[in-house]
């Protein structure tokens, strides 16, 4: 048994995420969690909502909510779809949270004792009718490029050239349209990365097992053109972690708080000590998980993430942790993900285009999108949901391969030894060869699980639901059963067995489907399978069990064409 620290990638606050979201992050490490806590390991897995910057500024104005309101509001929403799809953290935690400002504070503390920060005097346009600085997307104007009207300081979205928002002409105010604008000088802090450059470098050639996806991202940002270059961490906005050094005042950076980058990564660490906390738990509770000198030099921690946050985690949130000079646990593995897009498109947010999670759960219980999600995530390269793909797939694999297998036994049985498992007979050579069969399947999924190769362990647990089917179909106990009833009881007891196995390795894809064939089997032995011979004697001649409802329906063509059409376009 090994620890293990499981985070995802924290998802923005400003509003409600779509599925390519959650097949990114969130999805595939709940997946992992589950598999390993099965497997008998501690697990510590954490997620949260990432609540600054300006994102969520002009959400929560969008909203006309104060933004700590909107932000209170939209966590709670966030909380409810993930319990909705089943994710199974031990704590959705908050960057706005106390514990996360301290160690934020901490942080910028450290980086600055060792000599990691530097204090640079910028331009930057200040409006004095909003009484405020105007950074990133506060600004709007004429690109100085294409023309286009409504550029934003950030970047022009008709040509896409990255702007700075001096560059913008006839800048105003995104805010209240104010043209009465003025360039001001202000102080910044800047992250000086470039300094732990060798450092991350040979941190980043030490792990020689990391996906060729998020070496490559790294090693990019590490040596190519832009290298690595020193990154502002401070930005002039309301809404924020005040910039403080440690515990004490920063002087010249009043009123500024710290750029979400830095703090949202910092929550990793700080919805361990939430979490600690809303357990009663003490310090050291916490610290065994993220410090290694409190014990997690054992801990093995995996980050799950889309490659857009890659750079992040392999270079900024390092550089900050490296440059405390404190112990802190460095991740070991971090599987990062394409992107799904949405019928020939993207999914996008801001548009409101895909499906979103509220609107997926409304329609259909969180196992159909989880199954269909995993089995196709982007891994080695984008993948694309369609409402024909994600029929075919659901009805294929779900109704027709599990769901027909479960029903077809429990019903055969019940029909022909009543509803218990029957006794009689010995394991028949097509017993026999499903159990060798199962072997080698099992241990090629339990691999994959651990390699988190997801569709490929999607694929072998499909193959493992479509060896049961062929096994009733060469056993045939509805023909044996009239001249050998003994031998159908034995292959009936097999297959009735194998339902509470399907139950146990298929938890992770499909919680909630497994928890139902785990109550009409009528037992609570969830032991992961050391081997299959064993694992299929567990329920006894006599148990007895009950024929479950449908365990999945199939998507009917009328119901796939009306979900096409109706999300077919954006909402608002
Ligand atoms: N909110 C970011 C995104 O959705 C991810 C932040 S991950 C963190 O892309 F580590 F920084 F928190
Ligand atoms: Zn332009």
């Amino acid at each position: 048994m090994s620890r293990i620290l499981i985070t995802s990638a924290l998802p923005y606050i400003n509003g409600i995420k779509h599925l390519g979201n959650l097949v990114g992050s969130q999805l595939p490490a709940d997946l992992y969690a589950r598999y390993c806590r099965a497997r008998g390991h501690e697990v510590l897995f954490l997620c949260a909502t990432d609540e600054h910057g300006t994102p969520a500024e002009l959400a929560a104005a969008k909203a006309a909510m104060p933004v700590d309101a909107y932000c209170a509001q939209m966590h709670r929403t966030q909380a409810k779809l993930a319990a909705g799809f089943r994710l199974s953290f031990d704590h959705f935690g908050r960057s706005s949270s106390p514990q996360n400002h301290r160690l934020t504070q901490y942080f910028a503390g450290r980086l600055a004792e060792n000599g990691f920060i530097s204090e640079v005097s910028e331009k930057m346009v200040y409006s004095p009718a909003d009484g405020r600085f105007l950074p990133d997307r506060y600004i709007e104007g004429t690109c100085p490029n294409c023309g286009y009207d409504k550029a934003r300081g950030d970047q022009c979205e008709n040509c896409t050239k990255q702007l700075d928002p001096t560059d913008l002409l006839e800048p105003r105010s995104a805010i209240s349209g104010s043209t009465d604008l003025e360039v001001r000088e202000t102080k910044h802090l800047y992250l000086r990365q470039s300094e732990l450059k060798d450092e991350l470098d040979a941190w980043i050639d030490s792990k020689s097992d990391w996906p060729v996806l998020t070496t490559s991202i790294a090693k990019k940002w590490l040596h190519d053109g832009d290298g690595l270059q020193d990154r502002g961490i401070t930005r002039d906005l309301n809404w924020g972690i005040a910039v403080r050094k440690g515990e004490e005042d920063w002087p010249g950076m009043e009123g500024k708080v710290f750029y979400v980058w830095f703090d949202a990564p910092i929550e990793y660490i700080a919805c361990a000590a939430e979490w600690a906390e809303a357990q009663g738990k003490d310090e050291e509770d916490w610290w065994r998980w993220w410090r290694t000198d409190a014990g997690a030099g054992d801990v093995r921690y995996v980050q799950f993430m889309g490659k857009d946050n890659v750079p992040f985690h392999t270079l900024s949130f390092p550089s900050t942790l490296i440059g405390s000079r404190d112990p802190w646990k460095l991740v070991d593995y971090i599987k990062s993900f394409n992107y799904l897009n949405y019928d020939g498109g993207q999914f996008s947010t801001s548009q409101g285009r895909g499906i979103f999670q509220d609107q997926a759960l409304d329609i259909l219980p969180a196992d159909y999108w989880r199954w269909w999600l995993l089995s196709n995530a982007p891994e080695t390269s984008d993948s694309e949901f369609t409402w024909e793909k994600f029929q075919a797939g659901v009805n294929k694999d779900l109704a027709d391969v599990l769901g027909n297998f479960v029903s077809r036994v429990t019903k055969f049985c019940r029909s022909k030894f009543g509803e218990e498992i029957p006794a009689g007979g010995e394991v028949t050579p097509e017993g026999a060869k499903l159990i060798a069969d199962l072997d080698a399947r099992l241990a090629a999924y339990n691999g994959h699980m651990e390699a988190i190769e997801v569709r490929k362990a999607a694929a072998e647990l499909r193959a493992i639901w479509v060896a049961g089917n062929e096994f009733l179909q060469t056993a045939a106990p509805w023909t044996s059963f009239k001249t050998d009833p003994e031998r159908a009881a034995a292959d009936v007891r097999l297959a009735l067995n194998l339902i509470r196995v399907y139950a146990v390795i298929s938890a992770p894809f499909i919680p909630d489907a497994s928890a139902k064939l785990l109550e009409s089997m009528q037992t609570d032995v969830t032991d992961w399978p050391e081997s299959m011979g064993p694992a299929l004697e567990v329920l006894a001649p006599g148990h007895g069990f009950a024929v479950p409802d449908t365990l999945f329906a199939k998507i009917t063509d009328e119901q796939r064409e009306e979900w096409e059409s109706s999300y077919a376009g954006t909402r608002g």
